[in-house]
């Protein structure tokens, strides 16, 4: 998504413009050119150096600076922009762009551009729930700008409140949400679970299996990041809510099955990356099972099969986490569970499969295409599977 995009980031005076250097450098890594915009203020907490040093990039600090690239032309960055991101925003610098004022370079910019803008605000609580900031963030939203935080916190005051820069990781995910919003899956609502389900025996046990929901969480991400509207049915799990993706928090195999029924009403595809535990006691021990008895025996009973009940008019991708007989093993699961592809991987090896952050799988269509990727790190393992969920749309 952000591969060779040019990217305008603001910064403004705050403390939290230090942060701001991780921005630029996680987006350089990833292959961004970022030109960064520094008001004034901003300097007084971190220097143009320092910018400069991450993004290998002239960092825009004056508006008639003779020897900038970009002084002549005032507007020339608002035209070579695919996104403006302000992070930290000021109360100053949203009160300003709420009222139309261009006096410095990064007000100018962002009046001029034709690129979506994202505000990540970072002040005081009180000035942050001051009416006129909260009018000023109203106006801008409006206007189509998006908002990315404040988060609750510790504030440079000392005080604790809302107004802290949000988390990189968010930012960087709205920014990859914003520049990704007319990719392939745009107006597509794609329902994604993940996770190992749990059983509960009694009220501190419970029968679970070993799936990390990493591979979901990864498809979650990649289709956020090529336009769709996600649903992410997720079992528990350790991993944080990708940004712009609507969880739907489960526990057991039942309530996975209800919510991913629900969920798919209107979807144009259902990725069943999540491990349902087949079976669960036969009934629930109300208060916790003491040590009393030398073998303890539990009724297990069949839960559902999420992918044989759900019904509807969309693209159905199944996973095989397979031990043996990998492929005749998937094409028999494709068949009985009338999928259009099944993405099947062998959970026997190290590097790929249950808590591993890349993946080695192949790819089943129903006619009976084989595609057999190399290991990658398991968001490309998503877009992959995500590239035929394309094609299967568009068939
Ligand atoms: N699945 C499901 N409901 C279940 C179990 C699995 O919808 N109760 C889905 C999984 O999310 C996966 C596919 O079915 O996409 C295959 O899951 P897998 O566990 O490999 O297959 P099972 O049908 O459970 O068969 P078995 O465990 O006997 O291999």
């Amino acid at each position: 998504m952000v591969q060779d995009k040019t990217i305008v980031l603001g910064v403004t005076g705050s403390i939290a413009a230090c942060k701001a250097v991780e921005i630029a450098s996680k987006l350089t890594q990833e292959g961004a050119r970022v030109d960064v915009v520094m008001t004034k203020a901003a300097q007084e907490f971190v220097t143009p150096l320092t910018f400069r040093s991450v993004t290998l990039r002239p960092v825009v600090t004056e508006m008639f600076d003779l020897a900038s690239e970009f002084s002549i032309e005032h507007v020339a960055l608002a035209e070579q922009a695919d996104l403006v991101v302000i992070a930290p925003a000021t109360a100053n610098i949203i009160a300003k762009l709420a009222g139309g004022i261009a006096d410095d370079m990064l007000t100018c910019t962002v009046l001029a551009t034709e690129a979506a803008v994202i505000v990540a605000p970072a002040m005081n609580v009180n000035m942050y729930q001051n009416q006129v900031a909260q009018e000023n963030i109203a106006k801008l939203k409006a206007r189509g700008f998006t908002f990315v935080g404040p988060a609750y916190g510790r504030l440079a005051s000392g005080a604790w409140g809302l107004g802290r820069l949000a988390e990189i990781e968010e930012i960087l995910g709205t920014i990859r949400q914003v520049l990704g919003r007319d990719g392939d899956l745009a107006g597509r609502r794609i329902v994604i679970s993940a996770g190992g389900t749990q059983e509960p025996i009694d009220p501190v046990r419970h029968i679970g299996n070993r799936s990390s929901g990493k591979m979901g969480y990864a498809l979650a991400e990649a289709a956020r990041d090529r336009g769709a509207e996600v649903v992410l049915v997720s079992a528990p799990s350790t991993l944080a809510p990708p940004v712009g993706v609507k969880v739907v928090q489960v526990q057991t195999t039942l309530q996975m099955r209800d919510a991913v029924i629900d969920a798919a009403a209107e979807a144009d595809a259902l990725l069943m990356a999540a491990a349902p535990a087949d079976y669960g006691p036969a009934t629930t021990v109300e208060s916790k099972i003491k040590k009393e008895v030398e073998t303890l025996t539990i009724e297990l009973v069949r839960t559902p099969d999420i992918l044989g009940e759900v019904k509807g008019d969309f693209i159905r991708v199944g996973f095989a986490a397979e031990s043996e007989n990998l492929i005749e093993n998937a094409k028999e699961k494709l068949k009985r569970k009338n999928l259009d592809l099944i993405v099947a991987n062998d959970i026997t090896a190290s590097d790929s499969g249950f808590g591993a952050d890349t993946n080695r799988v192949i790819l089943i269509d129903r006619s009976g295409n084989v595609e057999s990727p190399p290991l990658l790190p398991k968001l490309e393992v998503a877009h992959k599977v995500l590239d035929k969920v394309v094609e299967l749309l568009q068939r």
